[in-house]
């Protein structure tokens, strides 16, 4: 898997780019509203997953743990959709947001695509599947990922109209996402015949492909403005 992540993330045109500073103003800009749309919709991606646990608290209470992390917990500004507007509001400060905070542009198709089909793959997956498709093909490496993205937004070039602020990428690549691969992890690591390790892999592999794929598409969306 993390031989994907390097392949497929890593060495990516967005983040091959992103992290030479290679993007103008308003490509940045365009990322930054499309990539809130993916995090507000994230909750939605586990609760679907939450739909295929069985009824057994051992398998669901991890995914809503992690749910309550995108809830910053109850505690005041801390959820994950308010945190997200502290890093906006440095790259895009003349973003026209509505009271939640979603802006006056529609999701992108880059940003649909891979939100409809992480959810779609929870309708007919099994428990066991539907716990990679989380952990494998998402937390296992969003740490690293979103680590490398907020690099990316400290590169000089990006910071000649003020700071960017990249906690909200720092918080989830120290904290959360390590923590929420160790959930699904104990749950997972219970199932080692030939064929549940081979069903997990293909998983993983098809869930993080559908998320790489939407930041070349981005990438594309991106350099076409
Ligand atoms: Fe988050
Ligand atoms: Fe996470």
């Amino acid at each position: 898997m993390l031989e994907l992540v390097q392949r497929h993330f890593f060495e990516g045109r967005f983040l091959k780019t992103l992290c030479s500073g290679g993007y103008r103003e308003d490509q940045i800009r365009h990322f930054a509203l499309q990539y809130g749309y993916y995090s507000r919709h994230f909750p939605r991606v586990l609760g679907a997953a939450i739909a295929a646990m069985p009824p057994i608290d051992a398998w669901w209470v991890p995914i809503a743990d992690n749910l309550w992390d995108e809830a910053g917990r109850g505690e005041p500004g801390r959820a994950h959709e308010k945190l997200y507007l502290t890093f906006l509001r440095t790259v895009a400060p003349d973003a026209k947001l509505d009271e939640h905070g979603i802006p006056d542009v529609p999701m992108s198709k880059a940003v649909e695509t891979a939100i409809e089909t992480f959810i779609q793959f929870f309708r007919q997956a099994t428990p066991l599947k539907a716990m990679a498709a989380v952990g494998l093909g998402s937390e296992l490496f969003a740490g690293l990922v979103m680590a490398r993205i907020g690099e990316g937004f400290r590169h000089p070039h990006y910071q000649r109209r003020g700071a960017v602020n990249t906690l909200f990428w720092e918080v989830h690549a120290d904290e959360h996402e390590p923590r929420h691969y160790q959930l699904c992890k104990q749950i997972l690591e219970t199932f080692t015949s030939p064929r549940d390790l081979a069903d997990m892999y293909e998983t993983g592999r098809y869930i993080a492909l559908s998320e790489a794929r939407m930041y070349e598409e981005l990438h594309d969306e991106m350099m076409s403005l």
